[in-house]
């Protein structure tokens, strides 16, 4: 029996951005994050205590990693050997690539889809009040979500390498997982490719929400869906696309699921009209964006 992998929490997304000013732009000005430094062709952006949860690097548009929490270096070289054990090719980062990262050390692999993942330990945390870029009323960094060209082997994958469990299904289109109490900090999504669904930012109240969807449609923004509400997590949604291809959401009141023992996930159809939205509004597939390939040990 092999040691599962403990995520503790996510820590950010790195995506490639082909106009950097333009993207840190939308991420400040329209998302209402804070603008935390640039070096080196890297944007930094902060939206709670993290040092950052969204770094663009100047190059081609698409995500190059997805970051998870580990508690220490002995998790990170656990992590590390049983990852290997199941013939998962793993590189460890270089000082200047965890550097770039804010992070103390870090490992990378791809999922069995091609999604890149970091491994990371001792992500910097900045303790001073957010500034926000605009007042979106954002909270955290809430969760992030991926594409698989399988979810029941995506969701094998996460829950038998990792602690991550399904807290629901929308048929084979869904698996939401959670790695601690919040309903899902991690989902896969059916898609054709690898890549990012989305990047989840959890807003201060309901009002926040419809407050940023009036502000939103004023600005030109497409709306992807939304406002709506999930019932599988009964997070009030908004889904909105900025530039690069990259699709953000703010969301407010989550699910905590506290009784580890008595959650039993659930399963909805994605054919019925309140699978997505129990307020039965419209509904579509939000665009991902893609996985950029690169070797191992690569950015
Ligand atoms: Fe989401």
């Amino acid at each position: 029996m092999r040691d599962v992998i403990d995520l503790l929490d996510i820590a950010y997304v790195r995506s490639g951005a082909g106009d950097l000013p333009a993207a840190v732009r939308f991420a400040v000005d329209i998302v209402g994050m804070e603008p935390a430094g640039e070096e080196e062709g890297v944007a930094y952006l902060r939206a709670d205590d993290r040092h950052h949860c969204l770094a663009f690097v100047e190059g081609c548009s698409g995500v190059l990693s997805s970051a998870f929490v580990l508690a220490d270096e002995h998790a990170l070289e656990r992590a590390e050997n049983e990852l290997e054990l199941s013939g998962v090719k793993v590189a460890r980062g270089t000082p200047e690539q965890a550097r770039s990262r804010r992070v103390r050390d870090f490992i990378a692999f791809d999922d069995p889809f091609g999604n890149r993942i970091d491994l990371v330990i001792d992500q910097v945390k900045v303790r001073r009040p957010m500034r926000h870029g605009r007042p979106s009323g954002i909270t955290e960094f809430g969760h992030l979500c991926l594409d698989a060209a399988d979810v029941r082997e995506a969701h094998r994958f996460w829950s038998t390498m990792f602690n991550a469990r399904a807290s629901d299904w929308i048929g084979d289109w869904a698996c939401l997982m959670r790695i601690d109490p919040v309903h899902h900090k991690l989902a896969f999504f059916k898609g054709s490719s690898p890549g990012l669904c989305h990047i989840n930012f959890q807003v201060d109240s309901i009002d926040d929400v419809m407050r940023n969807w009036h502000f939103l449609q004023e600005q030109g923004v497409e709306i992807e869906m939304g406002p709506g509400r999930h019932p599988q997590s009964t997070a009030i949604f908004l889904y909105f696309k900025g530039p690069e291809g990259l699709t953000y959401e703010y969301s407010y009141g989550v699910r905590l699921i506290t009784d580890e023992a008595a959650w039993q996930p659930r399963y909805w159809d994605p054919a019925e009209p309140d699978a997505i939205d129990m307020w039965r509004g419209p509904t579509r597939r939000v665009n991902t964006q893609p996985q950029i390939m690169r070797a191992l040990g690569d950015e």
